[in-house]
C-alpha cells in the first residue's frame, strides 16, 4: 500500500514506525501472549504503559510534582465541561481570550454555570485572523481562571508565547500539543485531546496543578470531579486503554527518534515555512489567510486562492494525486494544510511541488 500524504485535522497522521510497533502489539504485546487491546487496565503491563507515557510527559514538558497528568475520555470539549463545574466560583468569573470556534466552547461552558464568562478580546469581527498583542490584556488577579486557546486549529492562528497571569491560567493546545517547549510553570492548567499530536481519539491529557483541586465543590458526579482523575490516576473507571498505549509510543517517538521538543519545534518551523515561503512565492495565487506571519500556526496552515472558484478543483485533484485532508473547516471554507508533528517534511515538501505546479497550470 502507498500511504498518502495526510493533512487531516485530527484524528490526523502518525509516525509510521508507531503504526508498526502498534500493529505486533495488537496481536501480541511483548511476551504476553494477548495483544495490547484485550489486557486488562488494572494490569502490570498496562500500569507499565501508562507509568512510561507519565514519565515521558514529565521529560518533555518538565512538569514538577506540583501537578498531576491525568486522560480524560470525553476529549478536549469534556475538559472544557468539567472546567466550568469545578473552578468557577459562585459569583465569580473566567476571563477568555475569544480565537474562535473552541475557545467559544470553552466560553459557552462557563457562560451556562453560576460564574460570568468575561471575554477579554474577541477576533470576531477580524474572522479569527489576528491575535491580541500580549501586553494589550487585561487580566483580572481575582478570576477563577484564565483561559486561551493556543493553537486555533479552524483559523489557523497560534500563540507560541503566554501572559504570566495571577489568577490561574488554563490553556486548551490540542492542536500543538507537545509541538514545541513550553514553560509548565506559567500554566494552572493545559489540556488538550490526544487525536492530534500525540495519537488516536479516544481521551485527553490533562496536566493540571494539584493546588487547584482543592477548590473543587463536593458533591458533584466522580466522572466530572477532575480531583478523582488525580487521586485514581486516571482508572476512576476504564481508561482509553488503546489510545493511552498508542500515545506512549507517540511520546516515545518524540523523545528517541526525534531528540526532544527542542527538535520538534526546529523542524515544525521548516515545515510550515516550506509552505509559506510556497505562498508568498506564487505571485498572489495562494493566499495565508493570517497576514501576520507572527501570528500564524506552524500546525494549521490556512489559505485561499485568489480565483476562490478554483478551490474546489485543486482539493479534487489534489485528492487524485495522493494528498488527502486539504479542505477547510466547514464553518470557514477555504484550505487548510495541517502539519501537525507526526507530518513528514517529505509530505510536505512534495505537496508544495504539486502546488507549484498546480498554479503553473491555472494561474
Ligand atoms: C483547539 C481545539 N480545542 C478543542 C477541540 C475539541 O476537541 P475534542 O473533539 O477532543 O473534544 C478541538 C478539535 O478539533 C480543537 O482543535
Amino acid at each position: 500500500m502507498a500511504r498518502k500524504h495526510n493533512f487531516y485535522a485530527g484524528p490526523a497522521v502518525l509516525p509510521v514506525s508507531v503504526i508498526k510497533k502498534a500493529q505486533e502489539s495488537l496481536f501480541e504485546y511483548g511476551d504476553s501472549g494477548i495483544g495490547v487491546a484485550e489486557m486488562s487496565h488494572r494490569s502490570k503491563q498496562f500500569d507499565g504503559i501508562v507509568d512510561g507515557a507519565l514519565a515521558s510527559i514529565k521529560r518533555l514538558y518538565n512538569v514538577s510534582d506540583d501537578y498531576g497528568i491525568v486522560f480524560v475520555q470525553g476529549g478536549a470539549s469534556m475538559v472544557m465541561a468539567i472546567n466550568a463545574l469545578n473552578f468557577v466560583t459562585e459569583g465569580g468569573k473566567a476571563q477568555f481570550v475569544d480565537t474562535g470556534t473552541w475557545a467559544r466552547r470553552a466560553i459557552s461552558e462557563v457562560a451556562r454555570s453560576k460564574a460570568e464568562a468575561e471575554v477579554i478580546w474577541s477576533g470576531k469581527d477580524v474572522a479569527y485572523g489576528e491575535l491580541p498583542e500580549l501586553s494589550d490584556l487585561t487580566f483580572d488577579p481575582k478570576a477563577d481562571f484564565v483561559h486561551m486557546t493556543s493553537n486555533n486549529t479552524i483559523a489557523g492562528t497560534q500563540f507560541r508565547d503566554f501572559p504570566k497571569t495571577e489568577a490561574p491560567l488554563f490553556v486548551d493546545m490540542s492542536s500543538d500539543f507537545f509541538s514545541h517547549p513550553i514553560n509548565m510553570n506559567q500554566f494552572g492548567m493545559i489540556y488538550g485531546g490526544i487525536q492530534k499530536n500525540l495519537g488516536p481519539a479516544g481521551s485527553a491529557l490533562v496536566i493540571v496543578r494539584k493546588d487547584l483541586l482543592d477548590r473543587i465543590p463536593a458533591g458533584l458526579s466522580e466522572m466530572l470531579d477532575m480531583s478523582v482523575y488525580v487521586k485514581k490516576g486516571s482508572m476512576y473507571n476504564t481508561p482509553a486503554a488503546f489510545t493511552i498505549y498508542m500515545t506512549s509510543l507517540v511520546l516515545d517517538w518524540l523523545e528517541n527518534d526525534i531528540g526532544g521538543l527542542e527538535n520538534m519545534d526546529k523542524i515544525n518551523k521548516e515545515k510550515a515555512g516550506i509552505l509559506y515561503d510556497c505562498f508568498d512565492q506564487s505571485g498572489g495565487f495562494y493566499r495565508p489567510t493570517v497576514k501576520n506571519p507572527a501570528h500564524r500556526s506552524l500546525m494549521n496552515v490556512t489559505f485561499r486562492l485568489a480565483d476562490e472558484a478554483l478551490e474546489s478543483t485543486l482539493i479534487t485533484d489534489a485528492t487524485a494525486a495522493g494528498f488527502i485532508g486539504l479542505k477547510g473547516h466547514r464553518s470557514v471554507g477555504g484550505l487548510r494544510a495541517s502539519i501537525y508533528n507526526s507530518c513528514p517534511t517529505e509530505s510536505v515538501r512534495e505537496f508544495v511541488k504539486y502546488l507549484n505546479d498546480f498554479a503553473a497550470k491555472n494561474g
